[in-house]
């Protein structure tokens, strides 16, 4: 078993999840090809680097992103900083032949995720985007029934990512909250996860019309006094074709009040439909057409130990998982393709290619009131 040293570029919200899940992989995931090390944590400043290096056990801490990308002994930069910053660091990353993981949206706009695409498949290093929405154990169960034709062919797709974080207008006008740092809000925020996961289920999108509301139209500046404005959108809902002939509607909202963080689909198709919601993330609902006619109804699968990477969790059925164990699936995932096991995590950087497309086309369709096509990778 060898190691794999992490450099961990970023170490707020993101930077917990992943430490966790580089901690925990070992004691899940056993035996393993590679043994992750949390070798090097970075910040923006020395208090906030030690802090984090200290919280989530890295051996060193820094404040450059730059010397860990040129750093010997790393092996991966995981990318972990507002969305802005994605693209420099990877590029770099890649140039300096790490692997890399970088959290979605991958990037800003779709000429410079393209880049990081092409460059990351040139250079043939290892490349996973953040989608471990996708990765949940009962929507890779909704993959496999469908693909063993449980429920005929796809119809149609209804898909959302709710939550109500960001109703509140006194939450502080963080990066989220502006377009140069963020590139959109909830469309990106959370509604790429959706995109990403209605792909993963139903194939690629080839057509959008959409439309975009802003509720909260100032926020406090951080710390100070007075208030900014809030350049993004704090909803986008669309209408999708997908490339099958099937079509859709994808919702994304911070500010649907109700929703704490839910996501989720029902898809309908010619034999039987399935439904999914992450406010009760370990059942997946399967309703099949071909039963018997006296006990058709939808039936819960709790899912566990027999459905995709649940033998990895607990021994024994019933006991759920959490956020968390998505993300240790995206490090089982990584390593997996670094072994060699597979030839890709299942979410590249082309995946987060084609999940920024979607979203470009969907703001030049809110712009215009057109259906729009979703440019080609
Ligand atoms: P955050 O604001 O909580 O943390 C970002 C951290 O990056 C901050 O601690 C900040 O000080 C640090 N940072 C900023 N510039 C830096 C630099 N030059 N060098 C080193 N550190 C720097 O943001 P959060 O929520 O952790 O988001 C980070 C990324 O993760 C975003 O791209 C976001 O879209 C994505 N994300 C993904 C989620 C998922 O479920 N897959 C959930 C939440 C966020």
């Amino acid at each position: 078993m060898k190691d794999l040293k992490f450099a961990v570029i970023g170490g707020g919200f993101m930077g917990k999840a992943h430490s966790i899940a580089l901690a925990t992989y070992p004691m899940y995931v056993w035996p393993t090809p590679y043994y992750p090390q949390r070798e090097l944590i970075v910040e923006i400043n020395d208090m906030l680097a030690a802090e984090s290096g200290q919280r989530f056990g890295f051996n060193r801490a820094g404040t450059d992103w730059r010397q860990a990308v040129e750093d010997p002994e790393i092996d991966v930069i995981d990318v972990l900083v507002p969305n802005v910053l994605h693209y420099d660091v990877v590029m770099a990353a890649i140039e300096a032949g790490k692997h890399v993981i970088c959290e979605k949206p991958l990037a800003l706009d779709g000429d410079k995720a393209r880049r990081m695409a092409d460059a990351a498949e040139a250079a043939g290093i290892v490349n996973q985007v953040g989608f471990n929405w996708r990765l949940t154990p009962a929507i890779q169960l909704a993959k496999k029934l469908i693909d063993e034709g449980a429920i005929g062919e796809i119809r149609s797709v209804r898909s959302f990512w709710l939550g109500e974080f960001f109703n509140d207008p006194s939450v502080p006008l963080v990066w989220r909250f502006q377009k140069e740092q963020a590139g959109s809000g909830a469309l990106g925020d959370i509604g790429s996860h959706a995109i990403d996961f209605s792909r993963f289920l139903a194939g690629e999108i080839t057509e959008v019309q959409g439309v975009q509301q802003h509720f909260i139209k100032e926020r406090p500046l951080p710390g100070g006094t007075g208030t900014g404005v809030v350049e993004v959108d704090d909803a986008t809902a669309f209408m999708v074709r997908f490339e099958s002939g099937a079509t859709g509607y994808i919702e994304s909202s911070w500010a649907a009040p109700g929703h704490k963080s839910d996501a989720g689909f029902e898809i309908t198709g010619s034999t039987g439909s399935l439904s999914f919601t992450w406010e009760r993330m370990s059942e997946l609902r399967f309703y099949d057409g071909r039963d018997a006619a006296d006990r058709q109804g939808y039936r819960t699968i709790l899912v566990g130990p027999p459905h995709p990477y649940g033998e990895h969790f607990w021994p024994v059925p019933g006991y759920q998982i959490s956020y968390s164990d998505t993300k240790v699936i995206q490090i089982l995932d990584f390593i997996q393709a670094v072994s060699g096991e597979k030839a890709a995590p299942q979410t590249t950087f082309r995946d987060g290619l084609r999940s920024t497309l979607v979203e470009e086309a969907v703001m030049e369709s809110a712009r215009t009131g057109q259906w729009t096509k979703v440019a080609r990778d």
